[in-house]
């Protein structure tokens, strides 16, 4: 089946935080919304179909996980990772920032530091800060136009208070698909000084042609014993709404300790909806998520040729994975503030701000390409208009 990401759906006013947010966020409705991280794809057929069935029961009460449920999981982790996981490890929580929160409480104490590396996705920090720990920043050194990690600095940084790492695999907002050898360089430091990674790989099945997602406890059996890897559809088949995620946890006694926090918050029965969705991405999602890379890499390209050829002041870091573009807008020589106040009141165009992803960020704008190609377009010519007119 051929599907059509070229449609357009219109979101507003369905409660949509990506949309009908704007007012709020941005100040005002006229305005394109490219920033939070939902696409503007429908849902594919078979989640929906799964969710339609599932609906006409007509009742909707506690719910168990069913063995198809966990087999599900434990087969897309197969076969599109080549990890083989047991049905043991395996923890749902509802959604990854809860499951990073909870991470923090069960394996560190107020006071501890806990590495991250900007700049990143946002709620690390808040995650980190709510809790009460310190937050120890890696950050990322952008190398011509990638981002690498700071090896050096790293290493040199660990003392005995540094308790956990959250890393971002894929990186949002980077867009980088870290290589196994990154990955192995950093175990080697975390690892030795008993570090907990939390490793989140939300965006690990959006990876484009020629790069391959290594899920971190791969690395090695001392490495997965170290390693809780939070993984979920929501982001690979626009179900982000349905708040079902998936925790992977081979050590027996980091298992023990997330579930405590779990059966203390009384969280572990879940989202029947979520549930129903998931089985059915994780079992016949292969071929749309195949449709879905090559159209989003569509994106990118469009996203990398205009800016080079049409609005050549900005400089597009090209995401090897997620649907997010990372752009760096310092060529323009405004301030953030200033940048901010253009992109609303100018460009009409809504994307992440660079510096709430925190330092390294200043000077860039995150934009969503999880939409038709129209919007992308649009986005860019509004971009460019607002660039070109600029006195
Ligand atoms: C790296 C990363 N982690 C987690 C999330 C959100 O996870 P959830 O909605 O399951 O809490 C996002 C959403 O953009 C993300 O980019």
């Amino acid at each position: 089946m051929q599907y059509n990401f070229d449609e357009i759906i219109d979101r507003s006013g369905t409660d949509s935080f990506k949309y009908d947010s704007c007012k709020r966020v941005f100040g005002t409705t006229d305005i394109l919304p490219m920033w939070v991280a939902d696409m503007d794809f429908r849902t594919p057929d078979f989640i929906v179909k799964a969710m339609k069935k599932r609906l006409e029961h007509e009742i909707y009460g506690y719910t168990l996980k069913s063995d198809s449920l966990y087999q599900s999981v434990i087969d897309w982790m197969k076969r599109r990772h080549g990890w083989e996981i047991e049905k043991e490890w395996i923890v749902f929580t509802p959604g990854i920032v809860p499951a990073v929160n909870m991470c923090i409480q069960a394996y560190s104490n107020p006071g501890d530091k806990v590495i991250l590396q900007s700049p990143v996705y946002y709620p690390f920090f808040w995650a980190v800060d709510l809790n009460k720990r310190i937050q120890m920043n890696n950050q990322l050194v952008r190398v011509g136009d990638r981002y690498e990690m700071d090896f050096d600095h790293l290493e040199r940084s660990i003392d005995a208070d540094t308790k956990m790492m959250l890393l971002c695999s894929p990186h949002n907002p980077a867009g980088r698909v870290w290589t196994r050898g990154e990955l192995k360089k950093l175990a080697d430091i975390c690892t030795a000084r008993n570090i907990i990674m939390i490793s989140d790989e939300i965006h690990s099945d959006l990876i484009f042609e020629g790069y391959k997602h290594i899920p971190y406890a791969m690395l090695g059996d001392d490495i997965a014993n170290n390693t809780v890897t939070c993984m979920a559809p929501s982001k690979t088949f626009n179900i982000a709404g349905l708040s079902t995620s998936v925790l992977i946890i081979q050590n027996p006694e980091l298992r023990k300790k997330f579930n405590d926090v779990v059966e203390t918050l009384h969280i572990a029965g879940g989202n029947i909806f979520g549930f129903v969705a998931l089985e059915a991405a994780y079992t016949h999602g292969d071929e749309w998520l195949t449709q879905a890379l090559k159209y989003i890499e569509g994106n990118v390209d469009l996203l990398e040729t205009f800016v080079k050829e049409r609005i050549p002041k900005l400089k597009v870091i090209r995401p090897e994975g997620t649907y997010l573009g990372w752009i760096d807008f310092r060529g323009l020589g405004m301030d953030d503030t200033t940048l901010r106040k253009f992109m609303i009141e100018k460009v009409k165009v809504g994307l992440n701000h660079g510096p709430t992803f925190g330092s390294g960020g200043e000077g860039y704008q995150r934009i969503n390409l999880g939409s038709p190609r129209i919007f992308v377009d649009e986005a860019l010519n509004r971009m460019e208009r607002a660039i070109n007119n600029m006195s």
